[in-house]
């Protein structure tokens, strides 16, 4: 049973790159039409890109409201990001910190606020990112991990929020996908092949594995609400 009707219209913030630019190329395999909210333009034939930074509210609106024009908006799927800067807690720019929690969270808050009215009574579903960096400690992640952990928070607030308007809110937390995100990490000096021997599976995702679960949770998954779904090979059911 897919609630994500032919004629579904859905936003995809973050979707010109890595698990956003997964999630529209199977949202295009549906027949589903895709508007991207992006800093950069999305390289997918028929998809429309509005230059937007997701923390700019009045600009969100106004791109909102082109993409309604497109067709009905049925889905919200938050994908923008940045990365952390892997620096110990005491030498951490506070400036860098801020800016984490004004995309991942404040950015969030934006672009959902911005579409849940016209999900509404369209059975509609949004679903965020968070990530296995808000399970647990990790050294030198004092400002991705927190950010991303207040993304899983805002979303379980907004489903308890807006499940009385019929739309639902989830998020997935990827594992390490590899994403011009986590190449760039890798450039930077990041080791993914111990992440990959502490990973059940072995391997790290790629984004259309991610991707998958997301859809899954924006187009089908019509009794889950205010769930955060680890999509990482087994990372966070490891006790130690
Ligand atoms: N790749 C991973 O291993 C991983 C793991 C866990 C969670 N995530 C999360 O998944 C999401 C996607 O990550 P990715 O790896 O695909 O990253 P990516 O860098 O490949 O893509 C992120 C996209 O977001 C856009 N973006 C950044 N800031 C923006 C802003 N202010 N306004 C609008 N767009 C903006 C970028 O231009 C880019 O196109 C992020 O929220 C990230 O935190 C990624």
């Amino acid at each position: 049973m897919t609630q994500l009707a032919q004629d579904a219209h859905v936003i995809v913030t973050g979707g010109s790159s890595g698990i956003g630019a997964a999630v529209v190329d199977l949202l295009l395999a549906r027949g589903i039409s895709v508007t991207v909210f992006d800093l950069q333009e999305s390289t997918r034939e028929g998809v429309v890109t509005e230059i937007v930074d997701v923390r700019d509210e009045a600009a969100v609106k106004a791109a909102t409201e082109r993409a309604g024009t497109r067709g009905q908006v049925t889905g919200l799927v938050a994908s923008h990001g940045i990365r952390g800067a892997f620096v110990p807690a005491l030498e951490m720019d506070l400036e860098a910190l801020r800016r984490q929690f004004d995309i991942h969270v404040v950015g969030t808050l934006v672009v959902s606020r911005a579409v849940v009215r016209r999900l509404e009574g369209a059975r509609g579903s949004i679903v965020l990112l968070s990530s296995t960096a808000a399970y647990g400690g990790w050294a030198n992640q004092s400002d991705y991990g927190p950010a991303k952990a207040a993304e899983r928070k805002l979303m379980e607030n907004l489903a308890i929020e807006w499940a009385p308007l019929g739309v639902r809110v989830n998020a997935v937390a990827p594992g390490h996908t590899l994403t011009p995100m986590v190449e760039d990490m890798r450039q930077q000096g990041y080791d993914l092949s111990t992440v990959e021997q502490r990973t059940p599976r072995g391997q790290l995702a790629q984004p259309r594995e991610i991707a998958e679960s997301i859809v899954w949770l924006l187009a089908e998954a019509t009794h889950v609400i205010g769930q955060c779904l680890p999509v990482d090979g087994g990372w966070t059911a490891v006790g130690k």
